[in-house]
């Protein structure tokens, strides 16, 4: 169960922090990831029964306002609830962490968080599992795949629908590898 308010209140919200950022290596707003993102666990919403529609959409459209704008925790907070707080911070990478050790701290602390925070995280890979960027090299594509089954792994037991979704992008990830 997820309404339509409770999406804008997060959208515009989302909107206001990213401002003009962009997507990573291309010409588009930040909001295309975050409504990729979004639209992943609506589709998801309609196959399977969760409770927190709203948290998990607010959590999802969120997401990267706490890694890449000047949104604060207490001003997280006071817009929407604890739990929301928590669960951004949990998608949050640590930047004070080394970056080859980022990825499994991030998916520990995800799974201290209720099951919603893993669907987000599976969310934002399936979304981002498409054509890599063109300044990518193969090693940095290697990882990322196997980054990708390693989120599969660890998260896979959040929802069928969102597993089914992430192997079919990984499987497609594969011609990239050669
Ligand atoms: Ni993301």
């Amino acid at each position: 169960m997820w309404t339509q308010d409770a999406y804008i209140k997060a959208m515009n919200y989302a909107a206001e922090a990213h401002g003009e950022q962009k997507v990573q290596g291309k010409p588009y707003s930040y909001l295309y990831h975050i409504s990729l993102v979004s639209m992943e666990l609506m589709a998801c919403l309609q196959h399977e029964k969760h409770e927190k529609g709203d948290f998990i959409l607010q959590c999802a459209i969120l997401h990267d306002v706490l890694e890449d704008t000047e949104t604060s925790s207490e001003h997280l907070v006071l817009d929407f609830s604890r739990d929301v707080l928590e669960g951004v911070q949990a998608l949050t990478k640590n930047t004070s962490i080394q970056a080859d050790k980022r990825m499994k701290e991030c998916l520990e602390r995800i799974k201290r968080q209720p099951r919603e925070i893993w669907m987000v995280k599976m969310a934002d890979r399936i979304s981002n599992l498409q054509e890599p960027p063109a300044h990518w090299d193969k090693e940095k594509i290697h990882h990322y795949f196997g980054e990708s089954q390693v989120i599969y792994d660890e998260l896979h037991e959040a929802s069928p629908y969102l597993t089914q979704r992430l192997a079919l992008k990984i499987e497609a990830y594969r011609k990239y590898l050669a």
